[in-house]
Protein backbone atom coordinates (compact mmCIF):
# COMPACT_ATOMS: atom_id res chain seq x y z
CA UNK A 1 0.00 0.00 0.00
CA UNK A 2 1.52 3.43 -0.93
CA UNK A 3 2.24 5.74 1.73
CA UNK A 4 0.69 9.50 1.51
CA UNK A 5 0.67 12.04 4.31
CA UNK A 6 -2.80 10.53 5.36
CA UNK A 7 -1.46 7.28 6.25
CA UNK A 8 1.26 8.86 8.02
CA UNK A 9 -1.39 11.13 9.77
CA UNK A 10 -2.93 8.23 10.85
CA UNK A 11 0.42 6.53 11.80
CA UNK A 12 0.74 9.05 14.66
CA UNK A 13 -2.80 8.93 15.98
CA UNK A 14 -2.24 5.28 16.30
CA UNK A 15 1.17 5.74 17.92
CA UNK A 16 2.77 3.28 15.24
CA UNK A 17 6.49 5.07 14.69
CA UNK A 18 6.95 5.77 11.46
CA UNK A 19 10.54 5.12 9.20
CA UNK A 20 12.31 7.12 7.64
CA UNK A 21 15.80 6.85 5.74
CA UNK A 22 17.98 8.96 3.30
CA UNK A 23 19.04 8.14 0.02
CA UNK A 24 20.07 9.45 -3.39
CA UNK A 25 20.33 7.15 -5.76
CA UNK A 26 18.24 3.94 -7.25
CA UNK A 27 20.07 1.02 -6.07
CA UNK A 28 19.49 2.06 -2.97
CA UNK A 29 16.22 3.34 -3.07
CA UNK A 30 15.31 -0.19 -4.33
CA UNK A 31 16.82 -1.90 -0.69
CA UNK A 32 15.11 0.83 1.39
CA UNK A 33 11.75 0.31 -0.53
CA UNK A 34 12.47 -4.00 -0.19
CA UNK A 35 13.12 -3.41 3.79
CA UNK A 36 9.30 -1.74 3.99
CA UNK A 37 11.12 1.86 5.31
CA UNK A 38 7.62 4.13 4.83
CA UNK A 39 9.59 7.13 3.58
CA UNK A 40 12.35 8.21 2.01
CA UNK A 41 13.95 11.31 2.20
CA UNK A 42 16.30 12.51 -0.39
CA UNK A 43 18.43 15.37 2.41
CA UNK A 44 20.41 18.11 0.90
CA UNK A 45 23.33 16.10 3.05
CA UNK A 46 23.65 14.46 -0.20
CA UNK A 47 26.33 17.67 -0.27
CA UNK A 48 28.03 15.85 2.67
CA UNK A 49 27.73 12.44 2.10
CA UNK A 50 27.89 11.76 -1.63
CA UNK A 51 29.18 15.30 -3.52
CA UNK A 52 32.08 15.52 -0.40
CA UNK A 53 31.59 19.21 0.72
CA UNK A 54 31.78 20.46 4.24
CA UNK A 55 28.18 21.27 4.20
CA UNK A 56 24.88 21.64 2.45
CA UNK A 57 25.50 25.16 1.77
CA UNK A 58 26.53 24.24 -1.74
CA UNK A 59 23.81 22.11 -3.00
CA UNK A 60 21.63 23.23 -5.95
CA UNK A 61 18.24 22.49 -7.25
CA UNK A 62 20.02 20.62 -10.10
CA UNK A 63 21.87 18.30 -7.85
CA UNK A 64 18.29 17.44 -5.47
CA UNK A 65 16.46 16.91 -8.82
CA UNK A 66 18.62 14.47 -10.22
CA UNK A 67 19.03 12.50 -7.24
CA UNK A 68 15.89 12.65 -6.53
CA UNK A 69 14.38 11.51 -9.80
CA UNK A 70 16.89 8.70 -9.80
CA UNK A 71 15.66 7.71 -6.46
CA UNK A 72 12.00 7.79 -7.21
CA UNK A 73 12.67 5.36 -9.92
CA UNK A 74 13.12 2.33 -7.33
CA UNK A 75 10.46 3.61 -5.03
CA UNK A 76 6.85 2.08 -5.38
CA UNK A 77 4.79 2.06 -1.84
CA UNK A 78 7.52 4.23 -0.39
CA UNK A 79 6.50 8.00 0.55
CA UNK A 80 9.24 10.64 -0.86
CA UNK A 81 10.41 13.81 0.10
CA UNK A 82 12.88 16.08 -1.11
CA UNK A 83 14.56 18.29 0.28
CA UNK A 84 14.63 22.56 -1.49
CA UNK A 85 18.34 23.38 -0.97
CA UNK A 86 20.26 26.58 0.73
CA UNK A 87 18.57 29.73 -1.18
CA UNK A 88 15.70 27.90 -3.20
CA UNK A 89 12.72 29.35 -0.94
CA UNK A 90 14.57 31.93 1.24
CA UNK A 91 14.74 34.82 -1.63
CA UNK A 92 10.66 34.60 -1.79
CA UNK A 93 7.25 33.12 -2.02
CA UNK A 94 7.43 33.04 -5.63
CA UNK A 95 10.73 31.53 -5.69
CA UNK A 96 9.90 28.85 -2.69
CA UNK A 97 7.07 28.10 -5.10
CA UNK A 98 8.44 27.79 -8.14
CA UNK A 99 11.31 25.40 -6.84
CA UNK A 100 8.74 22.96 -4.85
CA UNK A 101 7.09 22.76 -8.26
CA UNK A 102 10.12 21.58 -9.79
CA UNK A 103 10.94 19.15 -7.29
CA UNK A 104 7.56 17.58 -7.97
CA UNK A 105 7.21 17.63 -11.52
CA UNK A 106 11.18 17.08 -12.35
CA UNK A 107 12.31 15.06 -9.38
CA UNK A 108 9.18 13.15 -8.80
CA UNK A 109 8.80 14.39 -5.09
CA UNK A 110 5.84 13.34 -3.39
CA UNK A 111 6.18 16.73 -1.00
CA UNK A 112 9.04 19.00 0.10
CA UNK A 113 11.40 19.73 2.98
CA UNK A 114 12.60 22.89 4.30
CA UNK A 115 14.31 24.13 6.86
CA UNK A 116 13.20 26.85 9.64
CA UNK A 117 9.95 27.63 11.36
CA UNK A 118 8.36 31.09 11.92
CA UNK A 119 10.22 32.80 9.97
CA UNK A 120 9.45 30.35 7.23
CA UNK A 121 6.10 30.13 7.57
CA UNK A 122 4.55 32.50 4.34
CA UNK A 123 7.02 29.86 2.11
CA UNK A 124 5.11 26.93 3.57
CA UNK A 125 1.48 28.63 3.64
CA UNK A 126 2.79 29.14 -0.72
CA UNK A 127 3.94 26.11 -1.57
CA UNK A 128 0.77 24.11 0.40
CA UNK A 129 -2.20 26.22 -0.88
CA UNK A 130 -0.31 25.26 -4.21
CA UNK A 131 -1.12 21.18 -3.36
CA UNK A 132 2.32 20.98 -2.28
CA UNK A 133 2.73 19.05 1.13
CA UNK A 134 5.32 20.28 3.14
CA UNK A 135 7.65 18.76 5.82
CA UNK A 136 9.00 21.95 7.90
CA UNK A 137 13.00 21.08 9.66
CA UNK A 138 13.74 22.73 12.84
CA UNK A 139 16.09 22.72 15.37
CA UNK A 140 19.44 22.18 14.07
CA UNK A 141 19.23 23.62 10.51
CA UNK A 142 22.13 22.51 8.48
CA UNK A 143 21.64 24.87 6.06
CA UNK A 144 22.34 27.86 8.77
CA UNK A 145 25.25 26.32 9.85
CA UNK A 146 27.28 30.03 9.49
CA UNK A 147 24.55 31.82 11.29
CA UNK A 148 24.47 29.36 14.18
CA UNK A 149 28.44 29.64 14.65
CA UNK A 150 28.61 25.60 14.12
CA UNK A 151 26.41 22.96 13.89
CA UNK A 152 24.60 23.18 17.65
CA UNK A 153 22.22 21.48 19.57
CA UNK A 154 18.89 23.52 19.89
CA UNK A 155 16.69 24.56 22.54
CA UNK A 156 19.23 24.37 25.50
CA UNK A 157 17.95 27.43 27.10
CA UNK A 158 14.43 28.48 28.41
CA UNK A 159 14.31 31.12 25.82
CA UNK A 160 15.71 28.95 22.95
CA UNK A 161 13.48 26.09 23.80
CA UNK A 162 10.45 28.77 23.85
CA UNK A 163 11.61 29.81 20.09
CA UNK A 164 11.64 26.15 19.52
CA UNK A 165 8.11 25.28 20.94
CA UNK A 166 6.97 28.95 18.95
CA UNK A 167 8.52 27.01 15.39
CA UNK A 168 6.36 24.28 15.62
CA UNK A 169 3.33 25.46 16.33
CA UNK A 170 4.45 28.13 13.47
CA UNK A 171 5.03 25.94 11.28
CA UNK A 172 1.67 23.32 11.88
CA UNK A 173 -0.24 26.85 11.63
CA UNK A 174 1.20 27.34 7.82
CA UNK A 175 0.22 24.04 7.06
CA UNK A 176 3.36 21.49 7.23
CA UNK A 177 2.20 18.40 7.20
CA UNK A 178 5.22 16.64 8.92
CA UNK A 179 7.96 17.72 10.71
CA UNK A 180 11.36 17.04 11.53
CA UNK A 181 13.15 17.92 14.81
CA UNK A 182 17.12 18.12 14.46
CA UNK A 183 19.16 18.06 17.55
CA UNK A 184 16.26 18.64 20.16
CA UNK A 185 16.84 17.42 23.92
CA UNK A 186 15.12 14.61 24.05
CA UNK A 187 12.12 16.22 27.08
CA UNK A 188 11.50 19.10 24.85
CA UNK A 189 10.84 16.95 21.42
CA UNK A 190 8.54 14.92 23.60
CA UNK A 191 6.57 17.80 24.53
CA UNK A 192 6.45 19.27 21.21
CA UNK A 193 5.50 15.71 19.54
CA UNK A 194 2.39 15.78 22.22
CA UNK A 195 1.57 19.32 21.33
CA UNK A 196 1.40 19.32 17.76
CA UNK A 197 -1.43 17.26 15.82
CA UNK A 198 0.91 16.44 12.44
CA UNK A 199 3.90 13.83 13.12
CA UNK A 200 7.19 14.42 14.12
CA UNK A 201 10.39 13.04 13.21
CA UNK A 202 13.44 12.97 15.20
CA UNK A 203 17.22 12.76 14.32
CA UNK A 204 18.99 13.54 17.55
CA UNK A 205 16.04 14.25 19.19
CA UNK A 206 15.05 11.05 20.80
CA UNK A 207 12.48 7.93 21.16
CA UNK A 208 9.56 9.84 21.91
CA UNK A 209 8.82 12.02 18.25
CA UNK A 210 6.53 9.75 15.99
CA UNK A 211 9.21 8.75 13.96
CA UNK A 212 13.33 8.90 12.95
CA UNK A 213 15.48 9.45 10.23
CA UNK A 214 18.85 9.12 9.96
CA UNK A 215 21.38 9.26 7.16
CA UNK A 216 21.91 5.83 5.68
CA UNK A 217 25.47 6.26 4.92
CA UNK A 218 26.14 7.08 8.76
CA UNK A 219 23.76 4.12 9.75
CA UNK A 220 25.62 1.56 8.10
CA UNK A 221 29.14 2.38 8.96
CA UNK A 222 30.10 3.91 5.69
CA UNK A 223 30.92 7.56 6.20
CA UNK A 224 33.45 8.98 9.40
CA UNK A 225 34.18 12.59 8.56
CA UNK A 226 31.66 13.13 11.02
CA UNK A 227 30.18 10.85 13.06
CA UNK A 228 27.33 12.54 16.13
CA UNK A 229 26.68 10.95 18.78
CA UNK A 230 22.84 10.33 17.59
CA UNK A 231 24.28 7.89 15.08
CA UNK A 232 24.14 4.34 15.83
CA UNK A 233 25.74 1.56 13.42
CA UNK A 234 22.91 -1.31 12.25
CA UNK A 235 25.83 -2.32 10.36
CA UNK A 236 29.34 -1.83 9.29
CA UNK A 237 28.93 -1.67 5.17
CA UNK A 238 32.02 0.48 5.31
CA UNK A 239 34.98 -1.89 6.59
CA UNK A 240 33.01 -4.94 4.47
CA UNK A 241 33.31 -2.49 1.77
CA UNK A 242 37.18 -1.63 1.96
CA UNK A 243 37.55 -5.66 2.40
CA UNK A 244 36.08 -6.44 -0.45
CA UNK A 245 38.09 -3.57 -2.91
CA UNK A 246 41.26 -4.60 -1.48
CA UNK A 247 40.13 -8.51 -2.37
CA UNK A 248 39.18 -7.49 -5.82
CA UNK A 249 42.66 -5.30 -6.30
CA UNK A 250 44.53 -8.58 -4.97
CA UNK A 251 42.76 -10.89 -7.22
CA UNK A 252 43.18 -8.66 -9.69
CA UNK A 253 47.25 -8.10 -9.33
CA UNK A 254 47.45 -12.17 -8.84
CA UNK A 255 45.53 -12.93 -12.01
CA UNK A 256 42.93 -14.95 -9.97
CA UNK A 257 39.98 -12.80 -11.17
CA UNK A 258 38.38 -13.60 -13.86
CA UNK A 259 38.48 -16.96 -14.04
CA UNK A 260 36.74 -19.30 -16.72
CA UNK A 261 33.23 -18.77 -14.94
CA UNK A 262 33.61 -14.74 -15.60
CA UNK A 263 34.65 -15.15 -19.28
CA UNK A 264 32.65 -15.44 -22.68
CA UNK A 265 33.67 -18.14 -25.16
CA UNK A 266 34.26 -17.98 -29.14
CA UNK A 267 34.18 -20.76 -31.30
CA UNK A 268 37.31 -21.44 -32.32
CA UNK A 269 36.59 -21.72 -36.43
CA UNK A 270 35.63 -17.94 -36.00
CA UNK A 271 38.85 -17.27 -34.33
CA UNK A 272 41.01 -19.13 -36.83
CA UNK A 273 39.14 -16.98 -39.72
CA UNK A 274 40.53 -13.81 -37.49
CA UNK A 275 44.21 -14.76 -38.17
O1 LIG B 1 19.53 16.49 4.62
C1 LIG B 1 19.21 15.60 5.40
O2 LIG B 1 19.62 14.43 5.29
C2 LIG B 1 18.31 15.95 6.49
C3 LIG B 1 18.14 14.95 7.59
C4 LIG B 1 19.36 14.92 8.41
C5 LIG B 1 16.94 15.22 8.39
O3 LIG B 1 17.78 17.00 6.49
Amino acid sequence: MKNTVTTLRKQKKEKNKITMLTCYDYSTAKLIEEAGIETVLVGDSLGQVVLGYENTISVTMEDMIHHAAAVSRGLKDTFLIVDMPFMSYQTSEYDALCNAGRLMKEGHANAVKLEGGVTRKRAIKAIVEAGIPVCAHIGLTPQSVHAMGGFKVAGKTEEAAQRLIEDAKAVQEAGAFMVVLECVPAKLAEYITDLLEIPTIGIGSGAACDGQVLVYQDMLGMFDDFVPKFVKHFANVGTQMKEAFRAYSDEVKAGTFPTEAHTYKVKEEVLEKLY
